[in-house]
C-alpha cells in the first residue's frame, strides 16, 4: 500500500510539479537562515595596528553602512578624515580616505578588511610607506575622544638658556629614517659624523625624531620601545664621540606618528630627557591640535620651555607647530631656541624652493639665541639635483636657518660631502652676527639675497628658479655697498676675484642653481 501511495505520487505529473514548487518555496523562505547574513558594520570600530616595535597605531573607524555602500569617517591620529570610498561586498570592507599632509601632498590611504565574527582583519595601505595589517573590534565612541585641556600657566617670559648662538647644526631622523631610526642607525650615524668631517664643520647635535617612544611605566615615567634598548646607555655614546643628542615629543597625547606625547607629564619627561642626557628637545604640536585652540599655543609651549629650565640641564628647545599664530612673535618668550615656520619639506625643487623662497619676510625676528627654522634639509636623499641641492645649502645659510642634516650620514657620495662640508659656506651661516639674510631684488624667476656678516662683508646668493642659465646682476646699491673696488670669493668654486669701480656683480646662473659669493 505503501508502495502504491508513493509511486502513485511520483507518477502524477501535476503532484511532482507541486513538489518541486514546494521545495523552492521552501528554499527560498528558509535562504536567508542558511546564508550567512552580511553583518552591518554601522558603529564604531577600534583598529589597533601594531608598529612593529611593540606599540600599536590606534585608528578609530565610525561607520555607516547601506547596502552594499560605507560612508562615515577614519581618526587616524589626530584627525577626522571622511572617508571618500567604501564598499562592504561578499564580507570584504573596503575603505579609502584622502587628506592632505603636513606638507601640504594629496595622500590616499585605503583600508582593507576581512569580517571573521565580530573582528575585522585589516590592512592599511599608506602607499609609497608602510602597508600595516591590524584587527578591528567594536569599540565606544567616547574611546575615541580627545582628552580635556590641562590647565595652562599664566604667560611670562621664560628666561633664556643662553644655547644656540648660532643656528644649531647637526641631523636629525626623520626624513630619512621616518618610523625606522633605531639605536643601531642612531650609532652609525654618530660614526659617521665624526669620520665623515661633519663634526668637525659643526654639525654637533644628533636628532632622534619620532618613533622612539613606548609605554609609561606605572609610574608615568616614558620608556623608549624595542628600537631603542637603553635610553641612557646611547646618550652616553653619542657624548664619547664628542657629539650632543636630540629626542622628539608633542604637548598633545600623541605625536604625529601616533606615539606617546607628553600630555600630562610634562614635567616629568622634561626630567627623563635630562637624566638621559638629552641636550635638544623638539616639540611638535600635532595630537594637542585636538585639545588645545591656536590661541593657547603659547602657553602650551612655554610649560614646556619652564620644565626643560627646570631640569638645569642645557637643553636647546625646538618648537615644531609649523609656523602658525605667528609663533616668531613669541616663540623667544617661551624659551624656544627655533622655531618651524612652515609646513614639512619634501625631497622636491617645488617643494624646497616654495619654502625657502618664502622666507623673506621673517628676517627680523631671528637672532642669536632665536631661529626661523624653515624645517631639516633634504640634500642628499636624492630627489633634487647637486644644482638644486646647492640652492637648498645656500638658501638656508642665508636665512641663518638650522642646518640639520636629514640623509643618511653613512653613505654619503662625494657630491653630498661637497655641499654639506662647505667651509666657507657654513661660516656664513654660522657668522657672529646672527643676521638672517634678505631678498633685496626679484625679477622673476631670478632672485638676489644678501646677509649681512659681522666683519661688514656681505654674503651675495643670484638664484636662477627658471629653467634656463641666465646672466643674473647684484646691484651694489640694492647690497647697500658703495660704488668702487670689491673683492669677491665665490664659495662654491673656492675662487677670488676683483671688482674695480663697479657699480655691480654679475654671473651667469644655471637653472634651479646658484652663484653664491661674499663680497668685502
Ligand atoms: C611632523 C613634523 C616632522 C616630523 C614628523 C614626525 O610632521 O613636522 O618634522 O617630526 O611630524 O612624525
Amino acid at each position: 500500500m505503501k508502495l502504491t501511495t508513493a509511486s502513485a505520487f511520483s507518477s502524477s505529473p501535476d503532484s511532482r510539479a507541486c513538489r518541486r514548487l514546494f521545495v523552492v518555496l521552501t528554499f527560498l523562505l528558509l535562504s536567508p537562515l542558511l546564508l550567512p547574513a552580511q553583518t552591518d558594520l554601522s558603529g564604531f570600530w577600534l583598529l589597533r595596528v601594531p608598529t612593529g616595535d611593540g606599540n600599536y597605531r590606534e585608528i578609530f573607524l565610525d561607520l555607516k553602512q547601506a547596502g552594499e555602500t560605507v560612508t562615515g569617517k577614519v581618526l587616524q591620529g589626530f584627525r577626522d578624515l571622511p572617508i571618500s570610498e567604501g564598499t562592504f561586498k561578499g564580507g570584504k570592507l573596503h575603505l579609502v580616505v584622502t587628506f592632505r599632509s603636513q606638507s601640504q601632498e594629496q595622500r590616499r590611504v585605503t583600508y582593507d578588511g576581512t569580517v571573521e565574527g565580530d573582528k575585522i582583519s585589516m590592512t592599511v595601505l599608506y602607499p609609497g610607506r608602510d602597508t600595516l595589517t591590524g584587527t578591528a573590534e567594536r569599540s565606544k565612541p567616547e574611546a575615541a575622544l580627545p582628552p580635556p585641556g590641562l590647565p595652562l600657566p599664566e604667560l611670562r617670559d621664560v628666561p633664556g638658556n643662553g644655547l644656540a648662538r648660532t643656528p644649531p647644526m647637526g641631523w636629525n631622523s626623520w626624513n630619512k629614517f621616518a618610523g625606522k631610526v633605531d639605536d643601531a642607525t642612531v650609532r652609525g650615524v654618530a660614526n659617521a659624523m665624526v669620520s665623515s668631517g661633519m663634526k668637525d664643520a659643526g654639525y654637533i647635535y644628533l636628532n632622534i625624531d619620532d618613533t622612539w617612544q613606548g609605554a609609561r611605566d606605572a609610574q608615568g615615567n616614558i620608556t623608549p620601545n624595542r628600537k631603542f634598548p637603553d635610553m641612557k646607555a646611547l646618550p652616553d655614546y653619542v657624548h664619547s664621540k664628542g657629539l650632543k643628542i636630540g629626542i622628539y615629543s608633542s604637548p598633545g597625547p600623541k605625536t604625529c606618528a601616533d606615539y606617546e606625547g607628553s600630555y600630562g607629564h610634562e614635567e616629568q619627561d622634561a626630567k627623563t630627557y635630562a637624566a638621559w642626557g638629552m641636550d635638544y628637545l623638539k616639540y611638535d604640536w600635532c595630537g594637542a591640535a585636538r585639545i588645545y585652540k591656536d590661541e593657547e599655543m603659547q602657553a602650551v609651549y612655554q610649560k614646556m620651555g619652564e620644565a626643560l629650565l627646570k631640569t638645569g640641564r642645557p637643553i636647546v628647545y625646538s618648537l615644531c607647530q609649523y609656523g602658525r599664530d605667528e609663533v616668531w612673535k613669541w616663540g623667544p618668550k617661551v624659551g624656544g631656541n627655533l622655531w618651524r615656520s612652515t609646513a614639512d619639506i619634501r625631497d622636491s625643487w617645488e617643494s624646497m624652493s616654495n619654502i625657502g623662497f618664502r622666507q623673506f619676510a621673517l628676517a627680523p625676528f631671528a637672532r642669536p639665541g632665536h631661529w626661523n627654522d624653515p624645517d631639516m634639509l633634504e640634500i642628499g636623499n636624492g630627489g633634487m639635483t647637486n644644482d638644486e641641492y646647492r640652492t637648498h645649502m645656500s638658501l638656508w645659510v642665508l636665512l641663518a636657518a638650522p642646518l640639520l642634516a636629514g640623509n643618511d650620514l653613512r653613505t654619503m657620495s662625494k657630491e653630498t660631502k661637497s655641499i654639506l662640508l662647505n667651509r666657507e659656506v657654513i661660516a656664513v651661516n654660522q657668522d657672529p652676527l646672527g643676521v638672517q639674510g634678505v631678498r633685496v631684488w626679484q625679477q622673476e624667476p631670478y632672485e638676489v639675497w644678501m646677509k649681512p656678516l659681522a666683519d661688514g662683508g656681505r654674503a651675495v646668493g643670484l638664484f636662477n628658479r627658471g629653467e634656463d642659465t641666465h646672466r643674473i646682476s647684484a646691484s651694489f646699491r640694492d647690497l647697500g655697498i658703495s660704488t668702487g673696488s670689491v673683492s669677491v670669493r665665490n664659495l662654491w668654486q673656492g675662487t677670488s676675484s676683483r671688482l674695480d669701480n663697479a657699480t655691480q656683480f654679475s654671473a651667469d646662473v644655471p637653472s634651479h642653481g646658484v652663484v653664491l659669493v661674499i663680497i668685502h
